[in-house]
């Protein structure tokens, strides 16, 4: 625990390390009750930093110094200073070598940070990023101090037979002790000692290899738990087509022999990209059919694929400091995002990116804890792995490939790449690299780095008959926040077509230009306010703006519903076109939230009934589509884009419209059901796009269907839970059931299905997660009857978020109920969790601070309870958020 001041750390405070550290020698001797640390650190003055000889200060936190030496000689403790944070030294030379002596107790670290022990002691493992490294041995721990490692590893042999660490294995044998053994290795790749590694446990192995393109053959390795090594061979063939994408789409080469992924239980985030061996929670990594679902299945393609894309854009190429964490983790988002694009729907994938960019990104960006894609000030990085650095971070690299096209795009990473390999840099590195490629000034695109909030884009046709031209007014502006008030314009792309009446592109002629150039064109707008005037254009229109979502911004176009029908019907844009149905929705259900607030009878327009009966009977229409558009705005979207939200009738009129919807499309998605289970019944699980589709559609539709009253519909329900293959469909026939009126059925299913799964804590946690999602009455009390449930434990992150986070997440209603007990009950949370693992408590703590969206009476209880948090004894983590939000 932290004293209530801590530290601001300022990018404008950033100054070269005083001292290098060429050569890392680690020895590691793991004991039952302790570990013994040993250092030995080649250390060299930095010839960039200046004349004469600083003292050198190491950072380390909670360790017990044992030893220092000096060039060989025992140092007296006269000689140097340790506190907290630091142990101090005055060099008497320019190079020398330090050597220390510290002891860790691992299985009293239930921060999960540093050196740890996860699976019940079964295991050691390490998490070094950002600043765990610290909490191992002494060092200059920050990224842009790059250092060749060596580890010795020594445990008991029967209890740790596997001993790894980054890079390749030297050399391995007994211990000097009998029932002890070690392994060294050797990492030929300078690093920060963020990305060091190291695991001592009993796993079991599945082993593949892949030939790089330039022949080079690599050795693959996955380690899990015994009962888990069937569930990794997604992981596997993910990691494959993750290796080969890299060569074709970015010439990038895996650079050593060996690569190692170990999964472990507990976890504080999704997984880590430690040179040559990642470290995987086993939520991002394991997945077999019947104990994962089909968001499990994209979730480990895609997160294998980020954590090797890591190699290069994070590992050789890294982060000159924590500001720039962007640089590797927007551009790392950005690279695995176009992998899963590449392997699976591309439209899809944008739409499931985009809709947690909007639900959550922009409000982040709304709220009291926005900052920059690169902030310029912290107190505790942890808590800038946010959605801002990775989400946005990759919009904004996305928004550089659009502006560039993909050619130049590629030159600027080949140029950047080169450049830069083996250095620590920053993102106006990156931004360099591809200004100098491409020739293109990108001094006000930097903007997108520095200021905070999500920009509006509003926008406003004018047609011109006579002259036979059409105009599109912009108009951009973004909100104040805390860093800076007043924001310049952006440069954002706007990717845009004009259909004429029967739906087709119109040729793009812009005045000015000697002809058309294309139907389909990416026009930056970088003034506040900017007019784009199109020639030969016959008749009006209608804009298919911001395609694919090609700026992360708020659009407001005053289309009509006859106008968002027509897009349903005609754009070619995939993305766009599920955005009308989308934007109609949107529409719809703003009508009826606004009856509900003013106690007026409820009015559903027939104009998405009729929109959507047209999707349904529309054969043509790809399943994928089809789900995407049937699915209504959520709850949070819908927060979102209120001004101030009324959770109470935004949630009834949602469930209105889904009742209502349901009964009107009855038929068709009855047949449209049946058609598809009958499909998943006679076909073998597949982790295909096109599975994934059906089972989204069907499930889709069975979501709608147990809406109705209809003892067939509850019977076909049944039968999907108690058969079906695969965990997608079972999870969400309990889903259906549990949100149901059903209750002998539905405690029927959570019992049956907490039998089934009791040995397989991932699918657990989808249990945990769909009793705390059910926006029921009575759901806080049955949410704190699970905590004692053998299922759930507040030491394991993945239980904590399934359970806590989905109730403070997922379940609006119930989180917000008028008299404040969700809120005291996240806050009561927090407090216990923050003792344990400072990390994960601060995560959850997020929606407490998005108090700006609410009324004053729910703002006031919420800010209660972070006033009352403030009291308490805190972590830096928690600290942070709480008194920020607080302002
Ligand atoms: N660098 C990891 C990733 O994105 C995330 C991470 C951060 C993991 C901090 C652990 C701790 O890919
Ligand atoms: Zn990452």
């Amino acid at each position: 625990m932290q004293n209530q001041k801590p530290i601001i750390v300022r990018l404008e405070d950033y100054r070269v390390a005083d001292y290098l550290i060429d050569k890392t020698d680690l020895s590691f001797y793991l004991r039952e009750q302790e570990t013994w640390v040993q250092a030995k650190l080649h250390i060299r003055r930095n010839p960039e930093a200046g004349e004469g000889l600083p003292e050198l200060a190491l950072n380390g936190e909670q360790l017990d110094l044992l030893e220092v030496k000096l060039n060989g000689q025992l140092l007296p403790p006269a000689h140097y200073q340790v506190d907290e944070q630091f142990l101090r030294v005055q060099p008497q030379q320019e190079g020398f070598v330090l050597e220390t002596k510290v002891r860790i107790y691992p299985h009293k670290n239930t921060a999960l940070e540093g050196l740890y022990q996860s699976a019940a002691g079964s295991m050691y493992c390490t998490q070094c990023e950002a600043e765990g490294f610290r909490k191992i041995t002494y060092y200059l721990d920050r990224p842009d101090v790059m250092s060749r490692f060596s580890v010795r590893i020594t445990a008991d042999k029967a209890r740790y037979p596997l001993l790894l660490s980054n890079g390749n294995l030297i050399e391995s044998g007994n211990g000097e002790n009998n029932s002890e053994h070690f392994a060294l290795w050797h990492d030929p790749f300078p690093k920060p000692c963020y990305l060091f590694a190291l695991v001592a446990a009993n796993l079991s192995c599945a082993e593949d290899q892949f030939i790089t393109q330039s022949g080079r053959k690599v050795t693959l390795r996955i380690y899990a738990e015994p009962s888990y090594i069937e569930q990794v061979g997604h992981a596997m063939t993910s990691l494959k087509k993750a290796m080969r994408w890299d060569e074709e789409v970015y010439g990038r080469e895996y650079d050593l022999d060996l690569f190692m992924i170990v999964a472990v239980d507990d976890f504080n985030m999704g997984a880590m990209e430690n040179k040559g061996l990642n470290i995987f929670n086993t939520s991002c990594l394991l997945a077999h059919p019947q104990t994962a679902t089909d968001a499990a299945f994209q979730r480990v393609e895609a997160v294998v694929a980020h954590e090797y894309f890591h190699n290069w854009s994070g590992n050789r190429v890294t982060c000159r400091d924590w500001f720039q964490l962007s640089l590797k983790e927007g551009f790392t988002v950005f690279r695995d995002a176009a992998f899963s694009a590449d392997m699976n729907s591309p439209t899809v994938k944008r739409i499931d990116d985009v809709r947690l960019l909007r639900t959550q990104q922009f409000a982040e960006d709304a709220g009291p804890l926005a900052h920059p894609v690169r902030p310029s000030s912290y107190m505790e990085i942890s808590n800038f792995y946010t959605l801002t650095v990775y989400e946005k971070g990759a919009e904004v690299v996305r928004m550089l490939h659009s502006l560039l096209g993909a050619e130049t795009f590629r030159q600027g990473s080949d140029l950047y790449f080169a450049r830069h390999d083996g250095q620590a840099v920053t993102c106006d590195d990156f931004v360099q690299a591809m200004q100098d490629a491409s020739g293109q000034d990108l001094t006000q695109f930097k903007r997108w780095y520095s200021q905070a909030g999500t920009p509006q884009l509003a926008v406003r046709g004018e047609y011109l008959a006579e002259e036979k031209r059409y105009l599109l007014h912009f108009t951009q502006s973004c909100p104040p926040t805390a860093e800076l008030a007043d924001k310049q314009p952006f440069v954002i792309p706007v990717k845009l077509a004009l259909l004429e009446q029967q739906g087709d592109e119109l040729p793009l002629h812009l005045t000015g230009e000697r002809e058309a150039q294309g139907t389909c064109r990416v026009i930056p707008i970088t003034k506040a306010v900017q007019s784009v005037c199109f020639e030969n254009i016959s008749s009006e229109p209608v804009p298919s703006l911001l395609r694919g979502f090609s700026a992360p911004v708020k659009l407001d176009f005053a289309y009509s519903r006859e106008q968002l029908c027509f897009l349903m019907q005609h754009d070619a844009d995939g993305f766009n076109r599920v955005e009308a149905a989308q934007q109609l929705s949107l529409q719809v259900l703003q009508d009826l939230i606004t009856q509900r607030q003013n106690g007026s009878p409820w009015q559903l327009d027939p104009l998405l009934i009729k929109a959507l009966q047209r999707v349904l009977t529309d054969n043509r229409l790809e399943a994928a589509m089809v789900a995407e558009m049937l699915s209504l705005p959520s709850e949070a979207w819908l927060v979102e884009r209120a001004e101030i939200a009324n959770i109470e009738a935004i949630h009834h009129a949602r469930e209105y419209a889904r009742r209502h919807l349901a009964d009107a499309l009855h038929p068709l998605l009855r047949a449209r059901y049946q058609q598809l289970r009958e499909t998943s019944r006679n076909t073998p699980f597949a982790a295909s796009a096109e599975h994934f589709a059906r089972r989204a559609l069907q499930n889709t539709a069975l979501g709608y269907l147990m809406q109705t009253d209809d003892d067939q519909v509850l019977a076909a329900c049944l039968e999907q839970f108690a058969q079906s293959d695969n965990l997608t469909e079972r999870l969400a026939a309990l889903v259906a059931l549990v949100n149901s009126t059903h209750i002998q059925e539905r405690e029927q299913a959570l019992a049956s299905f907490a039998t089934q799964y009791q040995a397989y804590p991932l699918v657990m946690d989808g249990w945990l997660a769909v009793q705390a999602s059910s926006p029921l009455y009575g759901t806080l009390e049955k949410v704190r009857e699970l905590m004692r449930h053998a299922a759930f434990n507040l030491n394991n992150p993945n239980r904590a978020r399934a359970l806590i986070g989905s109730f403070c997440n997922q379940n609006l209603l119930q989180f917000h109920q008028a008299d404040g007990s969700g809120y005291r009950f996240l806050a009561d949370c927090v407090l216990q969790l923050d003792r344990l693992n400072p990390q994960t408590a601060a995560r959850l703590l997020t929606p407490l601070t998005r108090f700006r969206k609410y009324d004053e009476k729910h703002q006031a209880l919420m800010q209660s309870e972070l006033a009352r948090l403030q009291q308490a004894h805190l972590s830096k983590d928690v600290f942070e958020l709480v008194s920020k939000s607080l302002g």
